[in-house]
């Protein structure tokens, strides 16, 4: 045994939380995590989350835990499992600076819920398979660049199918989650697939199936029938490798025996649809407050928004959109070797948990907490702190954030260009001046629609 690694063994472990205080963090912090579905959202429970204001308890409750324990990890009292919370900004620094190793994302819980539907995709994957997965993730995404190479082809699909939602919603007059979730569907499905696949409601659905039956984790059962006929389905898709659409350069992409092309492709179109959520949220904020709806109608007019454009502001509002209400509940890491803390021990194997409700909204950490403050993702501010972490941070940051934010920045400027939203049903209220509320779904929101006339 290594000097250092007896050192550490010789030292105290960090605190535990008390049986009492692991139920309280189970009860107020997880279960509503849990409850409302990690992997693919369950509308009622989210009504009832949005009710009873779940993530303002829980950050409170996380904030007394930090006060009782000290800057943690705080290790929960859980039999047969070591697990900690992460409860600082510098602590998730660390943590995800530190992944792969000793922090790898291929977290236990994880890869028994994404085992459902892509057991190969990079989230879940570790060692030298992570390292090709994750090279071949970043060439078809175009991770570091902020307009994809397909920016032209992307900007057409998003303005025909905004177009289309909007020429919908000329005739009522109205705009709910329903309606809106089939157009970004839609975009989805001809971003990544191409246009042949935008009316296979299918895949999306049986992707939607798969998920929820992750969102049970290990409690569920596979549904191999669902798997098979997604697969055959995606298989179908990826094989015409349509110009301009990611499909294309999955098939241009070099790949080894370890990549597993078509299991990278699940997570694409699985995380595209929260986009939507979070541009749906940003509506909502932008709809009911008129001073940050301003610099978004400045910034896309008299643009042609059929080419792909920079929309920095509209950019932020997304970010902050995801901040605000984050779309990955729980952001996971298991420790591959026992790590030190401040002195203390906290054993190899511990599963760490930064919940980003909480996180994001500390308002002892972060001054705009509960406003809507797309600056901060202007000026740097947001960029800088451990607690903003929308997209993770580190080496295993969301590979797809810049195709995202094009996408949703396209999509939100093409609705605002030339009609005018007023938010007329909303869980909570969004009023201007009043702290924005920590939990706020998407399926509620409603909103009435008037086409603005364009000056000439
Ligand atoms: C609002 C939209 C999105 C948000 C907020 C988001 C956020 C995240 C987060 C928090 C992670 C977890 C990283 C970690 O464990 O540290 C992640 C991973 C990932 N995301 Fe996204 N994501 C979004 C959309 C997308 C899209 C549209 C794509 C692809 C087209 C994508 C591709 C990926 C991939 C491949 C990973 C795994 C990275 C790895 O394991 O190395 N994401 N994303």
């Amino acid at each position: 045994m290594s000097v250092v690694r007896q050192q550490i063994l010789n030292k105290v472990e960090v605190p535990r939380a008390s049986v009492v205080d692991t139920l309280r963090i189970g009860a107020v912090v997880l279960a509503p995590a849990i409850a409302r579905g990690v992997l693919a959202r369950r509308p009622k429970v989210v009504a009832l989350a949005e009710k009873f204001d779940a993530d303002r308890h829980a950050g409170k409750l996380m904030q007394r835990m930090r006060a009782r324990y000290g800057s943690g990890p705080l290790r929960l009292a859980v039999p047969g499992r070591s697990l900690a919370m992460v409860l600082t900004p510098d602590d998730v620094r660390r943590v995800l600076t530190g992944s792969p190793e000793p922090f790898a994302a291929a977290n236990l819980e994880k890869r028994k819920a994404l085992e459902h539907f892509q057991p190969h995709g990079v989230l879940i994957s570790h060692g030298a398979d992570r390292a090709d997965r994750r090279r071949f993730n970043e060439e078809v995404l175009d991770t570091h660049h902020d307009v994809h190479c397909q920016g032209a082809a992307i900007a057409e699909k998003v303005h025909q199918e905004a177009a289309g939602l909007l020429a919908a919603v000329d005739r009522t007059g109205a705009l709910d989650w329903d309606a809106f979730r089939i157009a970004w569907w839609r975009v989805i499905r001809r971003v990544v697939l191409g246009d042949a696949a935008r009316d296979d409601s299918e895949i999306s659905d049986l992707l939607t199936t798969l998920r929820m039956n992750a969102n049970w984790s290990f409690a569920h059962p596979r549904r191999d029938r669902v798997r098979h006929r997604f697969q055959e389905r995606l298989r179908e898709h990826l094989a015409r490798a349509e110009p301009g659409s990611l499909a294309e350069l999955v098939a241009r992409a070099p790949a080894t025996e370890r990549t597993v092309p078509a299991d990278q492709v699940p997570q694409w179109l699985f995380a595209f649809e929260p986009a939507g959520m979070a541009v749906f949220r940003a509506l909502a904020v932008l709809a009911a407050r008129p001073s940050a709806a301003g610099p978004a109608r400045d910034e896309v007019a008299g643009l042609d928004l059929s080419a792909p454009q920079d929309l920095p502001y509209l950019r932020a509002c997304v970010q902050e959109s995801v901040r605000l209400w984050p779309t990955t509940l729980a952001v996971l890491r298991d420790s591959t070797t026992d790590t030190e803390w401040e002195g203390r021990m906290l054993p190899a194997g511990t599963g760490l948990i930064i919940h980003t409700p909480s996180l994001q909204r500390d308002e002892q950490n972060l001054s705009y907490a509960d406003d809507f403050a797309p600056g901060a993702w202007l000026d740097g501010r947001a960029e800088a702190d451990w607690s903003a972490i929308p997209f993770s941070g580190g080496p295993v940051e969301c590979p797809g954030r810049n195709l995202v934010l094009l996408v949703t920045s396209l999509f939100l400027g093409a609705l605002l260009q030339e009609h005018d939203f007023r938010l007329v049903a909303s869980g909570r209220p969004l009023t201007e001046g009043a702290p924005l509320p920590r939990t706020l779904g998407a399926f509620g929101l409603r909103f009435g629609v008037s086409k603005v006339p364009v000056k000439v």
